[in-house]
């Protein structure tokens, strides 16, 4: 069964043989090989098998060479060239002749009648036949002439060719592409040997000449101290001769002499030893013999031992990712930075530094439009960072090594600083997070200036995307928002708001229309510290999770306050939902917890914690319910959604870090809906995703004419749109939603 094994297909000549298709030829055999030889070629608990003639890898069945499955019309041609030999075609022998002499359409005999040329094919006993068979075993079964059944299987096996055919051309530029990479790092690597061994030979040099520097140093000085001492020797010694010969002469004339030989040299001598006893000699040493050599090689020991570093990251382009506004955004005559994260080929950070990193800002007509600077954070981050003159389009180009990292090249736009609403810093901070995020995840989405909509009314979409209407702009009045964060909708036609910086609920009509507002600034029960959950219960009641004041308000439908749960448990509840049994499901987004209540207060279960297994979370922000009261959780640091039972089982999850279908840059809001799908709101992305049940993606709601900007809370209103709290934009939206 080739299709579910590509490139294998087992013939069944001799037991599980097989053959390959081979893709460089149209001709379809590559080779053949027994079963028994195949088993000592592969190891019993192997998965893959490689064509020992086109290395070709191929996964293998599960349980291995003899679950490859016969394919019983080549079996039985097989067969019948086998046995009759001496049949029409005596010469053909092998295997590979027979196939394709039944390929390219001659005659093949009957087994069982002698001299019958096969013409038919049973379909349901999937072999040839002659017609004598039809008329025998084969009478009941469906039979076609073998040749249209010879020509189907041709014209499948060349669509399948056909198939892999085009992806050669592919295949070959990555052939090139990493033999050239290998290439190239062989010839880095002779570049760097020979340039160590230039250097330390220079170094061998350098040490030479100090040594010699040093003897002859050494050599001057001692010379010069010796000529000092040398002089001071000879004087001393003449002294010493002159001493000793006046000496000797004085007394050989004193024991020997005549009385007038004594008195003709009484004066001379007298004159010359009193000259000698007050002669100062240089007595003193005039030099010490002070030289010595001392050479600090300790330092330099270390030195040489730490001397030369590696550079080399294992980071590949097409897995690493560069984030920030930056990327497609730019105000003119703003500095604006990007960040590249490297990532090895499996995903994994790269911690080091020093990659090689190249980005060009260009112009549509390819010129460069401006100068980019590249600083290494020495932990596998880069910042990028630039400043465009000119309003434009343009092309932002990230390589490395070369390579275009994933998604690059970017389209960046410029726009004048007057268009741009808000300076990316105060919108970072604006749609900052509770839990203290919107450091290293950056919006992306511009919004339009919200001049083009009224304040408090709603206002029809004047642009095609799936927008209903908008509600909001930033303010304190009624139906103004300051950074909304949750949404929901009631059975009777509801939409409520949480407005977390104006302490307040709002609620409208599922058409836009201001209802009504209710909430007081404080910290007494019944009041509101920093509403960021909401939802409606079954009794129309407004539940309303506190983050600052670490609890779960209950109000009646009109704004009364009922009644607070989870005080003294919750350390900063975010997302809340209520279930088919009235239960209070909250999310702990500080303690990293789902808490459930009944609607008493009473503690049901709470389940989670912080960090990465199932039952845990790394930030987790909104939750909602679906129709089997399974409990969906966003984990917005973990850039997944994850799914509990009722009672905290994990069930499973879905989502990774990314801008792809299906991934996400910090999940926020979540609503199910009445089939099931989840609709997740994906904050960094600044857009909405749609799953089915299970968690596969399924499509996007087209907020494109009217960008999101940080969305937060989402829910589903009773007239089946949905409901968008566009943070950043400070408005919420309703989309129409196509089940
Ligand atoms: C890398 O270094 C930069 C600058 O020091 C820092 O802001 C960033 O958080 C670091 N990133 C990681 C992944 O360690
Ligand atoms: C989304 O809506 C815009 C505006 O009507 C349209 O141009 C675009 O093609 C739509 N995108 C998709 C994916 O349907
Ligand atoms: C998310 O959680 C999974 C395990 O559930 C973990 O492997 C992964 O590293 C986490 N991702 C992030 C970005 O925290």
């Amino acid at each position: 069964n080739h299709t579910s094994y590509p490139g294998w297909q087992s013939v069944g000549w001799g037991p599980g043989e097989l053959f390959h298709f081979s893709e460089s030829e149209s001709s379809f055999l590559c080779f053949l090989l027994s079963s028994s030889c195949l088993q000592n070629y592969i190891p019993p608990e192997s998965l893959t098998l490689s064509c020992p003639v086109c290395r070709q890898t191929s996964i293998l069945p599960e349980k291995g060479v003899c679950a490859l499955q016969n394919n019983f019309f080549i079996t039985n041609l097989m067969e019948v060239l086998q046995r009759e030999p001496e049949c029409s075609r005596p010469e053909a022998c092998s295997v590979l002749e027979s196939v394709s002499a039944a390929a390219a359409g001659k005659p093949l005999c009957c087994p069982n009648h002698e001299g019958k040329v096969m013409e038919f094919y049973c379909e349901s006993c999937e072999t040839a036949m002659c017609l004598e068979c039809t008329e025998g075993e084969h009478r009941e079964h469906v039979t076609v002439p073998l040749r249209d059944v010879v020509e189907q299987h041709k014209a499948a096996l060349k669509t399948q060719l056909d198939a892999i055919h085009s992806r050669l051309p592919q295949l070959t530029a990555a052939i090139d592409l990493v033999t050239e990479i290998s290439r190239q790092l062989n010839e880095r690597k002779n570049e760097a040997v020979t340039e160590i061994s230039n250097t330390f030979e220079e170094l061998e040099r350098a040490l030479h000449q100090r040594k010699t520097a040093l003897i002859t140093d050494l050599e001057n000085i001692c010379s010069a101290k010796q000529k000092v001492l040398q002089a001071q020797l000879s004087s001393l010694l003449q002294g010493k001769e002159h001493i000793q010969s006046s000496c000797s002469f004085t007394e050989q004339a004193l024991s020997h002499g005549s009385a007038t030989e004594v008195l003709l040299v009484q004066k001379q001598m007298s004159e010359r030893v009193i000259a000698l006893a007050r002669h100062d000699f240089p007595e003193r040493p005039h030099q010490n013999a002070h030289l010595d050599c001392q050479v600090e090689t300790e330092g330099l020991r270390r030195s040489i031992q730490n001397l030369g570093v590696l550079l080399t990251t294992g980071a590949v382009a097409h897995t690493s990712v560069a984030t920030g506004e930056g990327l497609r955004h730019a105000a003119t005559g703003q500095h604006h930075t990007i960040t590249v994260t490297t990532k090895d080929k499996d995903g994994e950070l790269v911690r080091t530094g020093n990659a090689v990193l190249k980005a060009e800002i260009a112009s549509v007509d390819g010129n460069r439009a401006a100068e980019t600077e590249i600083s290494d954070n020495k932990n596998g981050t880069y910042e990028v960072g630039y400043t465009l003159r000119t309003e434009g389009e343009y092309t932002f180009s990230l390589l490395l090594y070369g390579q275009p990292i994933r998604g690059s090249p970017f389209r960046l736009r410029a726009v004048k600083p007057s268009d741009v609403p808000q300076s990316p810093d105060d919108v970072k901070r604006r749609v900052k997070s509770p839990s203290g995020t919107g450091g290293h995840i950056r919006q992306k989405a511009v919004r339009r200036p919200s001049s083009m909509y009224s304040t408090t009314k709603k206002k029809e979409n004047p642009i095609e995307d799936e927008l209903i209407y908008r509600v909001g702009s930033r303010g304190r009045e009624k139906g103004e928002f300051t950074n909304l964060q949750g949404i929901s909708a009631s059975s009777n036609g509801r939409v409520v708001v949480a407005d977390s910086n104006n302490q307040c609920i709002q609620i409208f009509s599922n058409d836009g229309q201001f209802k009504m507002r209710f909430g007081v600034r404080g910290r007494s029960p019944g009041q509101l510290q920093r509403p960021t959950g909401v939802t409606v219960d079954m009794n129309g009641d407004i539940v309303v999770a506190d983050y600052d004041n670490r609890w779960v308000s209950i109000f009646s439908s009109d704004g009364k306050f009922k009644n607070k749960i989870g005080a003294g448990r919750l350390m900063g509840p975010k997302g809340v939902a209520v279930d088919k049994n009235g239960h209070i499901i909250t999310v702990d987004n500080k303690a990293c917890c789902v808490f459930i209540f009944q609607s008493n207060g009473k503690l049901v279960t709470k389940f989670g914690g912080r960090g990465t297994s199932d039952r845990q979370f790394a930030g987790p922000h909104f939750v909602a319910v679906n129709n089997k009261n399974e409990i969906v959780v966003t984990d917005f640091h973990n850039h997944s959604v994850k799914v509990y039972s009722a009672d905290g089982e994990f069930l499973f999850k879905f989502g990774s870090h990314g801008e792809g279908n299906g991934q996400f840059n910090a999940p926020t809001g979540v609503a199910v809906d009445a089939n099931g799908n989840i609709i997740v709101a994906d904050w960094g992305n600044s857009r909405i995703q749609v799953f089915d049940s299970t968690g596969s993606f399924l499509s996007y709601i087209n907020t494109s004419a009217d960008p999101l900007y940080g969305p937060q809370g989402l829910a589903l209103t009773s007239d089946g749109h949905v409901a968008v709290a566009d943070s950043g934009n400070h408005c919420f939206k309703v989309y129409r939603y196509l089940q």
